[in-house]
C-alpha cells in the first residue's frame, strides 16, 4: 500500500480553504492509503503564539480532523512534537539545504517582508526543511496539500534527490521520492479570501470577514458570505481575472456540492448575487453544522487523548526506523552493533 502523509498548522481555527483544499481530500485518501495526518505544532511556533492557545488550537485541529470522518482505526493522527524525530532530521535537512534555496521559498519572503528579516524567527527560514522531515520520515508516496505549498514539495525532491545521490550506498533506496497531488485551483486548490479575493483564505488573517472558520456559528457564515467582496456586473459567471470574488464563490459552492460550476452558472443565470449567496451560505452551513457537531463531543473526550496516544505511538516507530538509516548514511553517532 502506498503512504500518504500531510500536515496542517494549528495557528488558529482551519478554515473552509484548510477544509476544501485538504481535509476534504484527505478523508477520501483514508480509504486507498497507509495515512498520517501530522498537527504541525513546530511549524506554528516558527511565528509568536501563545502558550494557552496553541495548546488549545491543537486539540482543536485534532477534533477537526476526526469530525470531518478521518478514521483512527484507517489513518495515524498525531502532534509533530510528540514525535522526536522530526526535529532530528529537520537538522539533517538544513545541513543538506542551502541558504539560497531557503531564501528563494515565496512563503519566506512573503512572511518576512511584513516584519523584516532581521527580526523574523530562523525557524521561518528552516520551516521547510521541517516539512521536508516530515514527510521523508514516513517513506512517503504522496503528499495531498493546497496550491501554496508546491514550491515546498519542490524543494523536497530536490532534497531527497541530492541526499539519495550523496549518500545512498549503491542499489540502496534510501529515501522515497515523494510526489505531490493538488487540486485543480478551479477545484478547491487555492481558495481565496472573501474580502480580498487575490489574496488567500488564511486561518491567521487579522480581517476575520476574509475567512470562514470550520466552527463558525451559522449565522456568521450566513453574514461572511452575505458581505464578501464581489463586483458591480451582477452576473454570475466564472472569471477569475475580471471577477475573482464571484468565481470563488463559486469554486467554494462546486467544491461542497456534487454540481460542476457550470452547472451552478447555469442555475442562477437569472439571479442577482443576493440570491446566489443565500444559497451558498446555505450549503456552507449544512456542510459544517454535522462535523461541528461531532467535534463538540469530540474535543473533551478521554478518546481524543487516547487516539493521540496511540498515533504518536504509531508514527515514532516508522519515523525512528527512517531517521535511523538518515544517521547511519551521514555518518552521525556509532556503527549501529548486532
Ligand atoms: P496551513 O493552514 O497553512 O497549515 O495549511 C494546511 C493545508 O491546507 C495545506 O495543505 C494548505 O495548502 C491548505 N490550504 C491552506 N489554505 C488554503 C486555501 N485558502 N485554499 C486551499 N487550500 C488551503
Ligand atoms: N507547511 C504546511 C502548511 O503551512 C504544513 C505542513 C507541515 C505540511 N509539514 C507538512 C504539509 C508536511 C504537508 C506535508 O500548510
Amino acid at each position: 500500500m502506498k503512504t500518504i502523509f500531510s500536515g496542517i498548522q494549528p495557528s488558529g481555527i482551519p478554515t473552509i480553504g484548510n477544509y476544501i483544499g485538504a481535509m476534504k481530500q484527505f478523508v477520501q485518501l483514508q480509504e486507498e492509503y497507509e495515512c498520517f495526518f501530522c498537527i504541525v505544532d513546530e511549524h506554528a511556533i516558527t511565528v509568536p503564539q501563545d502558550r494557552i492557545k496553541l495548546r488549545q488550537q491543537i486539540l482543536q485541529l485534532a477534533s477537526l480532523y476526526l469530525a470531518v470522518g478521518i478514521d483512527p482505526d484507517k489513518a495515524t493522527i498525531f502532534i509533530q512534537s510528540e514525535v522526536a524525530a522530526h526535529a532530528e532530521a529537520a537538522w539533517i535537512v538544513q545541513c543538506n539545504t542551502s541558504l539560497g534555496e531557503l531564501e528563494r521559498m515565496t512563503q519566506f519572503k512573503d512572511k518576512s517582508q511584513k516584519t523584516g528579516a532581521a527580526s523574523v524567527s530562523a525557524g521561518l527560514l528552516t520551516y521547510p526543511p521541517l516539512m521536508v522531515a516530515d514527510i521523508i520520515l514516513y517513506n512517503t508516496n504522496l503528499v495531498p496539500v493546497g496550491d501554496d505549498q508546491k514550491q515546498h514539495l519542490e524543494l523536497t525532491r530536490d532534497f531527497v534527490e541530492r541526499f539519495n545521490s550523496r549518500y545512498a550506498a549503491k542499489n540502496q533506496e534510501l529515501l522515497v521520492l515523494p510526489e505531490v497531488k493538488i487540486p485543480e485551483k478551479n477545484a478547491g486548490g487555492r481558495i481565496m479570501s472573501l474580502q480580498d479575493p487575490t489574496k488567500k483564505m488564511s486561518k491567521s488573517d487579522t480581517n476575520t470577514k476574509g475567512f470562514i472558520s470550520m466552527l463558525d456559528e451559522p449565522n456568521i457564515i450566513r453574514k461572511k458570505i452575505r458581505s464578501a467582496v464581489t463586483d458591480s456586473s451582477g452576473k454570475i459567471e466564472y472569471d477569475v481575472e475580471n471577477k475573482p470574488g464571484v468565481s470563488n464563490l463559486l469554486v467554494i459552492y462546486s467544491s461542497l456540492t456534487d454540481l460542476t460550476i457550470d452547472e451552478i452558472v447555469a442555475k442562477y443565470k437569472d439571479s442577482g448575487y443576493a440570491e446566489f449567496k443565500n444559497d451558498l451560505a446555505e450549503v456552507v452551513v449544512a456542510t459544517l453544522e454535522p462535523i461541528q457537531e461531532r467535534y463538540k463531543e469530540l474535543l473533551t473526550s478521554e478518546e481524543l487523548q487516547s487516539i493521540l496516544d496511540l498515533g504518536a505511538m504509531e508514527a515514532a516507530k516508522v519515523a525512528d526506523k527512517t531517521l535511523r538509516k538518515m544517521k547511519n548514511a551521514v555518518g552521525l553517532g556509532r556503527k549501529p552493533r548486532r
